[in-house]
C-alpha cells in the first residue's frame, strides 16, 4: 500500500520541537512554555489539557508565533505544512503564515467582535490583513459566504452586526472566520467554555462534522478532559508549561469499560500521576460525584519553578529523586510518552 493512501502514515503538518515561550515582566521571566515537542498529522485533532495557567493558551499563540506582550519566543522550531515560521520576520508571519497556514479560535471571541461592522466587513477585515499580496479582494465573497453555510449560519448572517446573533451564532462566525482562508491548522481555544450546555454541544458537533467533512487538523484547547474524549485523536496534558503526558485517547483515557488490549499487547492507562488525579477529578467519565477527587494545592510560579519534576510538591508518589532532577521524556509504547520517573521504571504500577 502506498502512503499517499493511509493517513496514519502522512508526513506531519505540524511539527514542533523544543519550542519556548517566556514572558519577561518586571517579576522576572515567566517560564509559561519551556520545552514541548509534538507532531500532528493531516487530519488530526490533539487535545490540550491542563489547569489553568498550565500554559495551553500560550503553546496556541505560539504556533502563530503571535505571543502577548511581553512573551517571546526564545527557542524551538514551529514547521507548518513545511515552513519554519519561528524567526520569521513579523510581516511574513501576517502576509503568509496567520489564517493562511494556521488560524486560531481565541478564547472569548465572540465577545470581542467589533460592534460596528458587519459581518461581511469584519470578515474582509481579516481577508485584506492575511490573504496575500496577489489575493482579489472578489475573491473573499464566494469563501465568506461557503464557510459561512458550512458552519450553519444563514446567508444573510453577512449582513449582520455581531449584536444582532444569538451566543451561539456569533462562536459559529468565529469559527467561519478561522476556517476562511483555509488554512492547514486550526487551533481552537476553549471554544465551547462560555456558552450553555446545549448550544456546547451544538458548537462541539460542528467541530466533529467539520473534521469529518474537510479533514481539519485541529489543536483543541480546553480544561475538560470529558470533551476531549469526544473529540480528540491524542491528548497532550500539560503541567506548568511542560508536557506531563503525550498518547493516544486509548493512552490517556484507559481501554473502554470491560475491554482489555487485543492480542494481550501493552496495558494502556493514564501514567503519569498528574494526569490521573485529572481524570479522577473529571465528572462525567469516570466517577460518581461522591467519588470525584481533587488535586491538592496549586500550579506552581512559573517565574521560579521547583527543581525537579514541576509536579512532584504535589505529587502523592514524589521520592527525593523528583525533587532534584527533571524526568526525561520517555516512551512507554509507540506514540505514548510520558515525562515521569515513577512511570518510566515501573511501567506496571498501578493506573486507574
Ligand atoms: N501576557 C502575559 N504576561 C505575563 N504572563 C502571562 C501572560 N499570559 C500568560 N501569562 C502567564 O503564563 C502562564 C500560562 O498562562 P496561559 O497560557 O494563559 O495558561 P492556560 O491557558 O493554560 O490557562 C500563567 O502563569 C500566566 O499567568
Ligand atoms: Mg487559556
Amino acid at each position: 500500500m502506498s502512503d499517499t493512501t493511509n493517513r496514519g502514515s502522512a508526513g506531519p503538518v505540524l511539527s514542533v520541537r523544543d519550542l519556548k515561550l517566556h514572558y519577561f515582566t518586571s517579576k522576572g521571566v515567566v517560564r509559561a512554555l519551556d520545552g514541548i515537542s509534538f507532531d500532528l498529522r493531516p487530519g488530526e485533532t490533539m487535545g490540550l489539557v491542563g489547569e489553568s495557567g498550565c500554559g495551553k493558551t500560550t503553546t496556541g499563540v505560539a504556533l502563530l508565533n503571535m505571543p502577548s506582550p511581553p512573551g517571546r519566543i526564545v527557542s524551538g522550531s514551529i514547521r507548518i505544512d513545511g515552513t519554519e515560521i519561528v524567526g520569521l520576520p513579523e510581516r511574513e508571519l501576517r502576509k503568509s503564515v496567520r489564517w493562511t497556514k494556521v488560524s486560531m479560535v481565541f478564547q472569548g471571541a465572540m465577545n470581542c467582535l467589533t460592534p460596528v461592522y458587519t459581518i461581511r466587513q469584519l470578515m474582509l477585515e481579516t481577508y485584506r490583513e492575511h490573504a496575500g499580496p496577489g489575493a482579489a479582494e472578489a475573491a473573499a465573497e464566494p469563501l465568506m459566504r461557503k464557510y459561512a453555510s458550512l458552519v450553519g449560519l444563514p446567508a444573510n448572517v453577512l449582513d449582520r452586526y455581531p449584536h444582532e446573533l444569538s451566543g451561539g451564532m456569533k462562536q459559529r462566525v468565529v469559527i467561519a472566520m478561522a476556517l476562511f482562508l483555509e488554512p492547514k491548522v486550526i487551533v481552537m481555544d476553549e471554544p465551547t467554555t462560555a456558552l450553555d450546555v446545549i448550544v456546547q454541544a451544538q458548537i462541539l458537533n460542528l467541530v466533529k462534522e467539520l473534521k469529518r467533512d474537510l479533514g481539519l487538523s485541529y489543536i483543541f484547547i480546553t480544561h475538560d478532559l470529558a470533551t476531549e474524549a469526544e473529540i480528540a485523536d491524542k491528548i497532550m496534558v500539560m503541567y506548568a508549561g511542560k508536557m506531563a503526558e503525550l498518547g493516544s485517547s486509548e493512552d490517556i483515557f484507559g481501554p473502554e469499560p470491560g475491554g482489555s488490549p487485543a492480542g494481550g499487547g501493552p496495558r494502556r492507562g493514564p501514567a503519569h500521576p498528574y494526569t490521573q488525579k485529572l481524570l479522577a477529578s473529571t465528572p462525567r467519565l469516570r466517577a460518581r460525584v461522591s467519588e470525584l477527587a481533587f488535586i491538592p494545592g496549586s500550579p506552581p510560579d512559573l517565574v521560579e519553578p521547583p527543581a525537579g519534576c514541576r509536579f512532584a510538591p504535589r505529587c502523592g508518589f514524589a521520592k527525593a529523586r523528583c525533587r532534584a532532577s527533571e524526568p526525561p521524556v520517555a516512551e512507554l509504547a509507540e506514540g505514548h510518552l510520558v515525562a515521569c520517573w515513577k512511570a518510566m521504571e515501573d511501567p506496571e504500577y498501578e493506573r486507574s
